[in-house]
Order: C-alpha cells, then structure tokens, then sequence
C-alpha cells in the first residue's frame, strides 16, 4: 500500500494544500493572499478570513490535481507553528477535522523544519537529494538563520538574527523607496540593472554566527533622508543603484556567517531555503561560493522558496514513515524553534 500523504500550510499569508505519494509530488496548490498589498504588511486578521475563504477550495484543488481520492490518504500533516497564531489555528483546525473524519494519522510540522527539508522534495523518481550533514541558509521574511542539518529532524541552529530578518530588511527598505509590499521581488528585479557599488550602507558587527539587519535598515533610511534634502527626486533617479547596493549588502553580511559556519562544521555542501532564497544575486552568490570551496550548492526551485505545503508534505512524509503521529489535542504554536 502506498503512503499518502496530505500537506496543508497557513502559516502566514499563503494558504496551501500538497500531496505527496511514497515520497513523490503529486500536487502543489498556492493561494497567495493579495489584500494584505494595500497595507504594506501581513495583516494577521485579514490573512486568518482569507485562508477560511480558501481552505476548502485549496485542498480540494490540491486533491483534485494529484488525481487521488481523499479516501486513500494516509495521514494528514500541518503546520503547527511557528507563525501568525489565528492563521495557524485555520490549518490546524482544518487538518484535525480532516484526520479525525477519515481516521487517519495526524502529523504536525514545525515549519522551519519543513522549509530545510524542502530539499528532498521529488518530482522525479530520479531527483537528487541532499545527503547529511549540510548546512542550510534559512532566510525568509521571518527568520534568518544557519541550519546544521545532521537528519531529516536533527537539526542545530549555529546562528541567527538577534533583530530583524532578512526578509524584513528587503521589505521596509522597499517600503522606504516607495515599493509594493512584499518588497523583496521588487528589489531584486530593479537591482539587475543597478551599481552594487553605488551606495555603502553600515554593516553589522555581531559576535558568533549571529545576524542583526536592523542597523542596515536604518543606514539605509538615513542615506535616503539626508540625500533627499539636496535633491527631492534623489529616489526615483537612483532606484536601481539602491537596490543593487541594499541587495548587495544583504548578502555580503549573509555570506560573512555562513563562511564563518562552513569553516567551523567542515560541511561539504550548502543549502538555501525560505523566501529569500529565491533572491537571484543571494543564489548566484552561493553558487559562486560552493564553486570556489569545492562544496555542493542546493539551491531550491523558486516555488519551494516561499511558503508551500509541499514542503509541509516531504516533512510529514518523513514523520510518517518513522510514525510519529501528533495527538488531536495539540495547540498551534505561534513561536517555536527548531
Ligand atoms: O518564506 P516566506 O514566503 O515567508 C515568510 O517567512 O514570511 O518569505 C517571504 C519573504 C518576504 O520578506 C519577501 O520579500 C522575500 O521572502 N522574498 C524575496 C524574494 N522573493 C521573496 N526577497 C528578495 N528577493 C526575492 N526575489
């Protein structure tokens, strides 16, 4: 008999629903939640309404797509945290009533680990896959950290942001230049055609293999208030260039650590995960930095980047197969580490 598994995500604003079949992708469903653009940022209670509104249909399309009927699942895994608490509560709630109607084994996620494991997602029989230990760059609008990953649920933080993600330094810098939310894409585009070394803003002195983004952020408000005051079109006639040396100083600081962390583990390859992961100059930095250290780069496809439940699948699959099921009384966590 096959296992198979449904996967369901509502961490933050993407509401998703994934199969996967002995270990196979069979289906992968998104719906990206557009109101929170008017606002400039998630906001939690609009984002909880509208994964009500696409539960149903998300997880019916997703079902629908892997061409199975939800009468030969085997197990349903979750997100249980961390993220935002009512949007959590959708999923969660959603996946328990879902279990507990087919009497079939609830699993739940820890999203970070799912974002990590979202490297052993196969849409080929013949799709290669990490092999342990490694190190994963997680780096999203929430967290920005480096992973030693010694098994699919061994993991060990070395280092992490003691401010603001990485995500969240694209973000309101974006918002700062008068871009949409989420600002991280916006950025990355313009930077394509921009000077990397334009602009120099302040880079962070953190001891370990820490992060901290919120003295950069400020940098960069500063440079922009100060040169507005000579010159009132100063964004529009440097958006490029600013984007290119706020992206290029992102990664820099990325890249200090995870040396730092390469140096200290004598890991033999690297991986990238999480939404600025689908950054292009952060995966062509990897690229580069595995090629001159003879390490094996794992950089995910850009649709495993962001918020997914084929990810939230994989890990559950993996959970499944060691059948450690979660008991229908357990709360969504809204902070919780690896
Ligand atoms: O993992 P994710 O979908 O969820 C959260 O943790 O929130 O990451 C979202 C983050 C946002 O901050 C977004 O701006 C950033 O990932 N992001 C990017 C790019 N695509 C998404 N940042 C830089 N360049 C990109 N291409």
């Amino acid at each position: 008999m096959k296992n198979i598994i449904l996967g369901i995500e509502s961490s933050c604003d993407d509401t998703s629903a994934a199969v996967i079949s002995d270990g196979l992708l069979l289906s992968n469903v998104i719906a990206s939640q557009k109101v929170h653009e008017a606002y400039g940022g998630v906001v939690p209670e609009l984002a909880s309404r509208a994964h009500q509104q696409n539960i149903v249909p998300v997880v019916s399309e997703a079902i629908r797509q892997a061409g199975i009927n939800i009468s030969d699942l085997s197990a349903i895994a979750y997100t249980r945290g961390p993220g935002l608490l009512g949007s959590l509560l959708v999923g969660t709630s959603f996946a328990k009533g879902m279990a507990l109607g087919l009497n079939i084994p609830l699993i739940d996620v820890n999203h970070l680990h799912a974002h990590v494991l979202s490297h052993f997602i196969k849409e080929k029989p013949e799709d290669d896959m990490p092999e342990f230990p490694f190190l994963c760059l997680l780096v999203s609008g929430g967290n920005s950290q480096i992973i030693l990953v010694r098994d699919y649920f061994d993991m060990e933080i070395l280092g992490k942001t003691i401010d603001d993600a990485a995500g969240e330094a694209f973000d309101k810098c974006a918002k700062v230049i008068g871009l949409p939310y989420p600002g991280g894409p916006h950025i990355d585009r313009l930077a394509q055609t921009g000077n990397p070394k334009a602009f120099k803003f302040s880079k962070p002195h953190i001891p370990d293999l820490d992060y901290s983004f919120s003295g950069l952020k400020t940098s960069f408000l500063y440079t922009i208030r100060d040169c507005k005051k000579t010159n009132p079109d100063f964004i529009e006639e440097n958006m490029e260039d600013l984007c290119a040396s706020l992206q290029k100083t992102i990664i820099d600081v990325l890249l200090d650590k995870l040396k730092k962390a390469i140096k200290l583990t004598g890991v033999k390859s690297v991986a990238i995960g999480g939404g600025v992961s689908a950054n292009s100059g952060v995966r062509q930095a990897i690229m580069e930095l595995c090629v001159k250290q003879g390490l094996k780069p794992w950089i995910p496809q850009r649709k495993f980047t962001t918020d997914n439940a084929a990810m939230v699948a994989i890990a559950g699959y993996h959970k499944l197969l060691n059948k450690d099921f979660s008991d229908l009384s357990l709360p969504p966590f809204a902070r919780v580490t690896i």
